[in-house]
C-alpha cells in the first residue's frame, strides 16, 4: 500500500478542507487525550481506592513533623526564655514541632527545700526533669518520643541522618534473629527500646552487626568532636558514620524511647533512693547494658551543643552574669543554629562549621543517606551486607 502514495495518489487527491478538518480531529484527539491523563494522574494522588501505605515509603514518616516519634519533647526551665527562643527557631528551620517540658534552674531555695548535699541537688535539677518527661510518656499513653536537652543544636540533614539511622535499626536486629516477625507502626523498625542520637560517647554491643556508612560528609571528623567519654569505635575516621547496638553511652543530650521502654525507666528509677544520685544517662545506660532495654545509636552523634552568644548565668550563683558574647556549635557538620540566618534569608546552601570540610558548602535538598552496609562476625567469619 505504501508504494502507492506517490505524486497523484488517492491521499494528496484529499481536498484541502477535508485535510484540515482532518488535521483538526487528530488535534483534538490529541488534546483530549493529553487532558485524559493529566486529569487520570491527578486522580491517583488523591485517589480514595488507593491506600496511601501502599504507595508509602515506610521511612516517609521520619519527615513528619514529629521526626517519626509520636511526640518530641525538649526540656527547658521557663526562666530560659533564651534556650526556648533557640529550640523553637532550630525546629521550624527543620521542619519538626517540640513541645516543652519544665527544667529546673539551680536555685539557693531548692538546695534548702531537700536538704542534701549539693551534689546531690545538682543530680536532682538536671536528672528529675527526665524523669518527668519519662512518666509523662506513660502516663500520656505516647507510644514513642524523642527527649531533647534545651541546649543543643543539630545538622540540618537530620531527617537524612535519621532515615540512615532508621536503616541500621530495622536491619541490624533482623541479622541477630532473623525470625521474629513483630511488626510496628515506627519507621525505625520494631525491636529498638532507645535510639540514643545525641550522646558524649557510646560503646557498641561487641556482638552487634555494625552499620558503616563509609562516605557521610555530615560525620564530624573525631578530632573537631567535643571530649566523649569513650573511645571512637573501631573502624571510624573521617567521613566514616557508624551505628549499631550499644551497651553504654554518656550524656543525655537527645534519645527517643518507646512506650515500653519508659515503664522500665520508670520502674528503675523508682527502685533508686536518695543516697543513689545516679544522674539520668547512667540510669538509662545502665538498662541498655544489663540487656533491660535494646539502645541503638549512631557515631558521631547526631546531636551537638550549642552555647547562645546572650549573657550565660553561672551554675554556681543565677545572679552572676558571664561574658560569653559568642554563639557558638559544636559537635555537628552542618549547623542548623550556625546557619539560621542563611536559611531564613532563602539561600539554599548551608556553610561547613569546620574550615576543612570535605563539602564547605552544602545544598541540603541534594543530600542523601549515603551508601550503608552491615559488618558482621559470627561461627562462619565475617560477613558484609549492602543496606
Ligand atoms: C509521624 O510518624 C509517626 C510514626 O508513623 C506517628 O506516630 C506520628 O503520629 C506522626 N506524626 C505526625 C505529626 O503526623
Ligand atoms: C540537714 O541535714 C543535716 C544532716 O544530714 C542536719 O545536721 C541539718 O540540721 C539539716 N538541715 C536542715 C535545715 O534541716
Ligand atoms: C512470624 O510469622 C509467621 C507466619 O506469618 C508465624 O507463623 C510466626 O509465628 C511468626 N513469628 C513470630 C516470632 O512472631
Ligand atoms: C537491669 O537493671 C535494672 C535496674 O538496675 C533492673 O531493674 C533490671 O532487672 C535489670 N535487668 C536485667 C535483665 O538484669
Amino acid at each position: 500500500m505504501a508504494a502507492m502514495i506517490t505524486p497523484g495518489s488517492p491521499v494528496r487527491l484529499v481536498p484541502g478542507t477535508r485535510r484540515r478538518s482532518l488535521n483538526l480531529a487528530i488535534l483534538f484527539l490529541v488534546i483530549l487525550a493529553l487532558l485524559w491523563s493529566l486529569l487520570f494522574h491527578g486522580n491517583i494522588g488523591h485517589g480514595r481506592n488507593v491506600k496511601p501505605d501502599e504507595i508509602r515509603d515506610p521511612f516517609d514518616a521520619i519527615a513528619n513533623n514529629t521526626l517519626g516519634f509520636e511526640k518530641i519533647f525538649a526540656i527547658s526551665p521557663v526562666q530560659r526564655l533564651d534556650r526556648r527562643d533557640a529550640i523553637v527557631l532550630a525546629s521550624s528551620a527543620t521542619g519538626f514541632h517540640v513541645d516543652f517540658i519544665d527544667g529546673f534552674v539551680l536555685e539557693e531555695d531548692s538546695a534548702k527545700g531537700l536538704n542534701e548535699s549539693k551534689k546531690g541537688v545538682e543530680a536532682f535539677t538536671a536528672s528529675r526533669p527526665h524523669a518527668n518527661a519519662v512518666q509523662r510518656i506513660v502516663a500520656a499513653g505516647i507510644a514513642s518520643a524523642l527527649i531533647l536537652e534545651d541546649d543543643i543544636d543539630w545538622d540540618i540533614n537530620i531527617k537524612m541522618q535519621l532515615k540512615g539511622l532508621a536503616l541500621g535499626a530495622q536491619q541490624i536486629p533482623r541479622i541477630n534473629s532473623p525470625e521474629s516477625n513483630a511488626t510496628t507502626d515506627s519507621p525505625y523498625g520494631d525491636s529498638w527500646d532507645v535510639l540514643w542520637i545525641g550522646h558524649c560517647g557510646i560503646k557498641c554491643d561487641g556482638s552487634s552487626p555494625i552499620q558503616l556508612m563509609p562516605h557521610d560528609i555530615t560525620a564530624m571528623p573525631s578530632r573537631y568532636l567535643p571530649p566523649y567519654s569513650y573511645d571512637p569505635p573501631a573502624g571510624t575516621g573521617n567521613n566514616v558514620r557508624m551505628a549499631c547496638m550499644i551497651e553504654k553511652a554518656a550524656c543525655s543530650a537527645a534519645y527517643a524511647i518507646t512506650y515500653r521502654a519508659s515503664q522500665k525507666i520508670l520502674a528503675a528509677s523508682t527502685r533508686l533512693t536518695d543516697d543513689d544520685n545516679m544522674d539520668f544517662p547512667d540510669l538509662l545506660s545502665g538498662l541498655c547494658h544489663n540487656g533491660s532495654l535494646e539502645c541503638y545509636s549512631s557515631y558521631p552523634s547526631l546531636v551537638g551543643r550549642w552555647k547562645g552568644g546572650r549573657k550565660e548565668y553561672s551554675s554556681d550563683n543565677d545572679q552572676q552574669v558571664v561574658n560569653s558574647p559568642m554563639s557558638h556549635s559544636s559537635g555537628v557538620m552542618y549547623s542548623t543554629l550556625g546557619n539560621i540566618e542563611h536559611i531564613l534569608d532563602g539561600e539554599c546552601a548551608v556553610r561547613a562549621t569546620i574550615d576543612d570540610a570535605i563539602v564547605p558548602e552544602l545544598i541540603p535538598d541534594l543530600f542523601e543517606v549515603p551508601h550503608s552496609f552491615l559488618q558482621w562476625t559470627d561461627k562462619r567469619g565475617g560477613h558484609e551486607r549492602a543496606l
